[in-house]
C-alpha cells in the first residue's frame, strides 16, 4: 500500500480558517507571505496522522476564538479525519473509501506510517550527533554503536593502565645488576654451616684422641708384653671406630664461607627479586599485547558489521562523530549531495506514506528545487514545500488562513 495525499481539507487548525487542497504532481508548493498559515498547512497533515506526540508538540491546535478544528486527509486507500475540541481529547476516524471504519485507527496509522515528519532539508542542517541518531534510527544496525564504543573505550583504558605498569617495571628492572649464574639459588643458613662445621670439628677431635690413644697403647704394648693380647683387642676396637670416622677435614673453607655469607645472601636476595620483577614484566607485556589485539578485533568487528549494514543510500555510513558520505563527513558533502542523500533517507524512512515535507523551501535555489522534483518524480513521492513568496504566483497561495 503506497499512500499520498489526494486531498487535504482543514478547518480552524492553527492559523488556518478553511483550506481545501487537491495537489497535482509530485511537488506541492505552499506559497504566500509570512504568517499567513503555510506551516499550518504542512503541520495539519502530520497532526492528522500522528498521535500523542504531535498533539503534545502543538499546545493550541484550534484557531483562536473557535471551538473545534478538523483535518481530513484523503490518502486514497484511507480517509483520515481528526477533530480537535476545546473540552475533550478529540476524535480520530480512519475509514476505507467505501466508508468502512477501522476499529483501532491510531494503531493502524502508526503501523502504516513510519517516520512521518522526516524533513530532508531539516536533516541536512542538524548537528552531527543528531544526524547520526536520525540515520541509525532508519537502518537496521547489527550492533549498538554506543555500546561498542563503550566496550572499545574500556579495553583502551585498561591497556593504558597496563602500559603504565610495563614502563614502571622496566624502570625497576634496569635498577638491578645483571644476574650472576655462579650464585646459589637460595640464601644459605649460617646455622646449617655452623652445624656442619661442628660435626667436622668434633670428628677431628675424636680422630685426634683416637690417634693419641693408639700411640699410648703402642707404647704400653711395648712395655706390657703380657697384657698384649688384651690391649691388642682394645686396639682393634679403636681402629674399627677410627674407620667409621671421616678423614680430617679442612675447616678453613667453612670460615671463609661464614665470612662472606651475609654479602652473598644479599646478592642472592637481589637476584631473586630481579627474577620476580622480570616475570611480572613478561606477564604485563603479554597482557598489553592481548589488549592491543582486542582493540584490533573490536575495530574489525565494527568494520565487518558496518560492511553488512544496508544503508538506504550508496556511499552513506557513519563513524564515531557522525554521518559520512563517500568516507567524508556529511557536512562536507556538496549542498546538492546532502540534499540528494537526505531525500533518499527520508524516502527510505517513509516507504508507505510517500509524503515528505520541506519547511524551509525558501532556502533552496532553483537547482536544488529541480533536484528534489526529479527525485520525487523518479521514486513517486509527494513533496510538500513551504516557500515564502510575495508574487502570489507560487503553488497554493495561502493568505489569511485560506487558499487565495
Ligand atoms: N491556534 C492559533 N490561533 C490563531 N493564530 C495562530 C494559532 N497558532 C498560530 N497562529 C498564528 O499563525 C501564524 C503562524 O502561522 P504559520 O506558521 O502557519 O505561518 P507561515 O505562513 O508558515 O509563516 P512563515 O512564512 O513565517 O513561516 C502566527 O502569526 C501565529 O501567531
Ligand atoms: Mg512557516
Amino acid at each position: 500500500m503506497a499512500l499520498q495525499v489526494l486531498n487535504l481539507r482543514a478547518e480552524n487548525y492553527k492559523r488556518l480558517k478553511a483550506v481545501d487542497i487537491t495537489p497535482e504532481g509530485n511537488v506541492v508548493f505552499i506559497g504566500g507571505r509570512n504568517a499567513q498559515g503555510k506551516t499550518s498547512v504542512l503541520d495539519a497533515i502530520w497532526a492528522a496522522l500522528a498521535g500523542g506526540e504531535a498533539s503534545r508538540a502543538t499546545q493550541q491546535p484550534i484557531r483562536d476564538g473557535q471551538d473545534t478544528a478538523v483535518v481530513r486527509l484523503d490518502l486514497g486507500d484511507l480517509i483520515v479525519t481528526r477533530r480537535w475540541t476545546k473540552d475533550d481529547s478529540g476524535t480520530l476516524t480512519v475509514e476505507a473509501p467505501d466508508g468502512a471504519k477501522h476499529s483501532s485507527p491510531q494503531k493502524l496509522l502508526d503501523q502504516a506510517i513510519g517516520a512521518r515528519a522526516f524533513d530532508p532539508l531539516a536533516f541536512t542542517r542538524l548537528p552531527a550527533r543528531e544526524q547520526l541518531a536520525a540515520l541509525v534510527a532508519t537502518v537496521d544496525l547489527p550492533f549498538d554503536p554506543d555500546e561498542l564504543e563503550r566496550e572499545r573505550k574500556g579495553v583502551y583504558d585498561r591497556r593504558t593502565e597496563i602500559g603504565r605498569d610495563v614502563t614502571k617495571l622496566e624502570g625497576q628492572l634496569a635498577g638491578y645488576t645483571q644476574p650472576d649464574p655462579s650464585l646459589p639459588e637460595a640464601e644459605e643458613s649460617a646455622a646449617d654451616v655452623l652445624a656442619e662445621r661442628e660435626r667436622a670439628r668434633s670428628n677431628n677431635e675424636m680422630y685426634e684422641r683416637a690417634v693419641a690413644a693408639e700411640k699410648r697403647l703402642m707404647e704400653e704394648i711395648n712395655e706390657l708384653e703380657e697384657q698384649l693380647r688384651e690391649k691388642m683387642n682394645n686396639l682393634a676396637l679403636l681402629q674399627d671406630a677410627a674407620l667409621q670416622l671421616d678423614r680430617p677435614v679442612d675447616l678453613a673453607p667453612f670460615d671463609e664461607r661464614l665470612a662472606t655469607l651475609e654479602q652473598t645472601n644479599a646478592r642472592v636476595r637481589a637476584q631473586q627479586q630481579r627474577a620476580a620483577v622480570a616475570a611480572e614484566l613478561a606477564e604485563r607485556k603479554q597482557a598489553h599485547a592481548q589488549h592491543t589485539l582486542k582493540l584490533q578485533q573490536i575495530e574489525q568487528r565494527k568494520a565487518a558489521a558496518l560492511a553488512e549494514v544496508e544503508f538506504p543510500v550508496p556511499g552513506l555510513s557513519f563513524n564515531d562523530t557522525g554521518v559520512t558520505f563517500n568516507g567524508i563527513p556529511f557536512s562536507q558533502a556538496s549542498a546538492a549531495e546532502q540534499l540528494r542523500v537526505s531525500v533518499a533517507l527520508a524516502m527510505a524512512a517513509n516507504p508507505t506514506l510517500r509524503v515528505l515535507r520541506i519547511l524551509d523551501g525558501s532556502l533552496l535555489d532553483s537547482k536544488s528545487l529541480e533536484l528534489i522534483a526529479e527525485l520525487a518524480a523518479e521514486h513517486d513521492y509527494q513533496v510538500w514545500i513551504e516557500v515564502v513568496d510575495e508574487s502570489g504566483s507560487v503553488g497554493f497561495v495561502i493568505e489569511d488562513g485560506e487558499v487565495r
